[in-house]
């Protein structure tokens, strides 16, 4: 006796409950899933329990049935199918009156009085869905006028604004989780302490034989001067870092032996030393850099790191 129902039920259950559990145990940053791993055994007891009971119900009915007389069975039939077919029998009664269409017979009450070549047309309804559709955009048109332009909500340029800010915000987590993915188009100048002391480490154990520990310069460049041979910034030192300096200059690329989360620790420490004055500095070397992105970001860009060079 198992039938379309219990399959609808099935399905229809599952998704409730798929829907319910992760609404009400989602995260501010997690699905429920995510967060809760042990949820899909949970949620696949579930299912399976609902499966099974769906089974036996169905089980049940067929022994009762086999039970029944000959005649009983047969009026049990007959009220089954008459049970399915008034089912949603006023959902289909209240859609077929909207639609209003006419049977054959009655056709004539609506066709309208023009003939071309024996092709006519009735004049029906139109289908409820597309009315109401209809309806639904002319309300939501008078409310999205009188919101944005006449009261002035929001504009576009500040949800633009708002979306910016929250991806700014989720990008600075992600970059937190997950350092050693920097790349030379992602890295950032890096302020915090512990990575700025992470850096100097760095710095102390590979460069200052050729950098010297207070950035002045001896077999390497001077990295205290607004000059540089290879590019300033943050990407061009890292860059620097990783692939190494021009060939045969003594400047070796660094990333077999240093982590990306390391180079952008150095680069950022490296950057620190801009407009220091070393003890015995080398003379400047190549051209004076300047950020070609915005004015507004270097300026911020160099206070932050001019800020820690004096701490
Ligand atoms: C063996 C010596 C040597 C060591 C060790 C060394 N460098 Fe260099 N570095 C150089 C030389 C030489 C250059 C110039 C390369 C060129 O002219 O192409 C240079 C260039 C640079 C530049 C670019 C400077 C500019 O003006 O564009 C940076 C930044 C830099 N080094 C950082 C580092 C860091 C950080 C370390 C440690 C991880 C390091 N260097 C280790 C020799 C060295």
């Amino acid at each position: 006796m198992r039938n379309k129902a219990s399959y609808y039920r099935i399905i229809g259950f599952a998704l409730l409950g798929f829907l319910a559990l992760s609404y009400l145990g989602k995260t501010e940053t997690q699905n429920a899933f995510e967060a809760i791993p042990w949820l899909w055994a949970f949620y696949a007891a579930i299912v399976l329990f609902h499966i099974v009971a769906e089974v036996c119900v169905a089980a049940l009915q067929g022994v009762l049935f086999q039970t029944l007389s000959l005649e009983k069975q047969e009026t049990y039939l007959q009220n089954e199918a008459l049970r399915n077919e008034n089912r949603f029998k006023w959902l289909k009664e209240k859609y077929e009156q909207a639609l209003g269409s006419k049977e054959m017979e009655e056709e004539h009450e609506i066709i309208l009085d023009h003939n071309y070549d024996g092709i006519q047309e009735l004049d029906n309804k139109l289908p409820p869905w597309w009315v109401y559709g209809f309806y639904a955009t002319i309300i939501f048109a008078v409310v999205y006028m009188v919101r944005f332009h006449v009261l002035n909500d929001y504009t576009q340029d500040e949800e633009y604004e708002v979306a910016v800010a929250q991806a700014k915000i989720e990008l600075d987590a992600w970059r937190k989780t997950a350092k050693d993915l920097v790349d030379v188009n992602s890295v950032i100048v890096l302020t915090d302490a512990a990575d700025l002391k992470a850096g100097m480490a760095l710095y102390t154990s590979n460069c200052i034989a050729c950098h010297a520990a207070d950035g002045g310069g001896g077999i390497g460049p001077n990295l205290t001067d607004e000059h540089w041979i290879l590019g300033g910034g943050i990407k061009n030192v890292f860059n620097t870092i990783s692939e190494g300096g021009r060939d045969g200059k003594g400047m070796i690329p660094w990333k077999k032996d240093l982590k990306p989360a390391e180079m952008a620790q150095v680069a950022s420490y490296v950057l620190t030393f801009q407009g220091t004055i070393p003890a015995d500095g080398k003379e400047q070397e190549g051209d004076i850099w300047l950020n070609p992105d915005a004015p507004a970001t270097t300026a911020t860009d160099n206070t932050a790191v001019k800020k820690i060079a004096t701490n």
